[in-house]
């Protein structure tokens, strides 16, 4: 059973007092916290069976081997895939979706074709693509994102044509918290035999994902964002893409047979792992993916869900506030934009801070989003599994008491 309450015991960084009040941590967008097992998985993998993967025949190499590949494992198996060897080990999205830049943009795009995004995307989901589109004289196109934060999906098909070679697009977005119909895309982009590109770095952490089902061609998120390590990602592929794409880094690993002039890459998905991989971190997000498993997803969902609602209406009640993003709540994931108009979002986030609760405030890498909504910046405050309603209230509290000293001060 699903219990938010009694599994913020297992998160240690959950008893910290900041500023003599408990935290109150509403930024898990940014990057979730651990649980103790996660933390845990670390220590014992570094006292216990710290040795380098895939290379001796020794004991400690064998059982390091053997935890890095079960992770793998257990990644392809939360996320449905057929098959562990089209798992590949990133340092996080942001270098999954470079390794697609680079080693399928590098022999796909050309000069004159065009690369679908929307206006909604992550800076790490556009600027790789305005280098490749630089490099190669490509050209870059937009789905517009419409007043209530969604994709206006009825562009699509005018955006689309015999030049576009790839979609890439993100399935829930980290500053409207819009879960965008991935789906619907995929089949209109498939029945034109364009492949996608899901940015899934904060729709695997939170939804039931399943690549068989979704039919994206890649799918790329991060480890820190679901309980796991910083610096461990995952680039998941189509196998046949993965088996014609050439890898874009080399080094030792990454090869078959080496002689000075050539070399043959190895099989999947070491061809694209060069060098010593982050082993770790890698296995202590397997870790992770244990621990999430064993809530259920559906469960996490549902819990994230009725905690936005509970806030939709909370924070629509302080007098002045403005929500960006879809008005109903259902097209929600748990993350809430907001402004107090005349309140900058940086002089809001310290205040909450000063009473224990971390928010963030900012452009949240999506400038070109802010831009066209005539911001410059937003507060953010987003949940996770550990949040709880009494969190809400303190949110809830804290920005009315900032309204009041700010009010206090402005009369000044
Ligand atoms: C939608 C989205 N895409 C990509 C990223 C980049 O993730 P990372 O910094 O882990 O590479 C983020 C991070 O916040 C994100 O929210």
């Amino acid at each position: 059973m699903f219990d938010a309450r009694k599994l913020r015991d297992d998160f240690p960084i959950l008893r910290r007092q900041i500023h003599g009040k408990p935290l109150v941590y509403l930024d898990s967008t940014a990057t979730s916290q651990k649980p103790q097992v996660v933390i845990d998985a670390l220590t014992d993998y570094y006292s216990r069976s710290n040795a380098n993967v895939h290379r001796g025949i020794h004991t400690l190499s064998e059982e390091a081997t053997a935890l890095y590949e079960g992770a793998r494992a257990a990644v392809a198996r939360f996320i449905g895939a057929p098959n562990p060897h089209t798992i590949i080990f990133t340092r996080n999205t942001t270098e999954s979706i470079n390794a697609v830049r680079h080693a399928w943009g590098n022999r796909h795009i050309k000069a004159g074709d065009e690369i679908v995004l929307t206006e909604m995307e992550h800076h790490s989901n556009l600027v790789p693509w305005q280098m490749l589109a630089k490099e190669k004289g490509a050209v870059l196109r937009f789905i517009p994102v419409t007043e209530n934060g969604e994709l206006a999906l009825d562009e699509l098909p005018k955006l689309l044509n015999e030049k576009t070679k790839l979609i890439s697009l993100t399935h829930m977005s980290n500053v409207l918290g819009t879960i965008n119909p991935v789906k619907a895309v995929i089949q209109e982009a498939h029945s034109r035999g364009i492949p996608v590109l899901v940015d899934g770095a904060q729709s695997v952490p939170h939804l039931p994902i399943n690549v068989m089902d979704l039919n994206c061609d890649f799918l790329a998120f991060s480890a820190h964002k679901m309980l796991g390590p910083t610096g461990i990602g995952i680039l998941y592929a189509k196998e046949a893409l993965l088996e014609e794409m050439d890898p874009f880094l080399g080094g030792g690993d990454m090869i078959r047979d080496v002689w000075l002039d050539h070399s043959i890459w190895n099989d999947l998905p070491w061809k694209f792992e060069a060098g010593t991989p982050n082993i770790a971190d890698a296995i202590a997000f397997g870790k992770a993916i244990e621990y999430l498993e064993k809530l259920g997803m559906p469960a996490i969902q549902q819990h994230e869900q009725t905690l936005t609602r509970y806030a939709l209406s909370k924070l629509q009640a302080i007098d002045g506030l403005i929500i960006h993003g879809p008005k109903e709540a259902e097209k929600r994931g748990g993350v809430v934009s907001f402004e107090i108009p005349g309140l900058h979002p940086h002089d809001l986030g310290q205040l909450l801070d000063e009473q224990g609760i971390a928010i963030r405030a900012g452009h949240h890498c999506c400038k070109p989003l802010l831009r066209k909504m005539s911001l410059i910046a937003t507060a953010r405050a987003s949940f996770y599994i550990y949040n709880i309603e009494e969190e809400v209230d303190a949110l809830v509290d804290a920005l009315r008491k900032a309204k009041e000293v700010f009010s206090v001060v402005s009369r000044r």
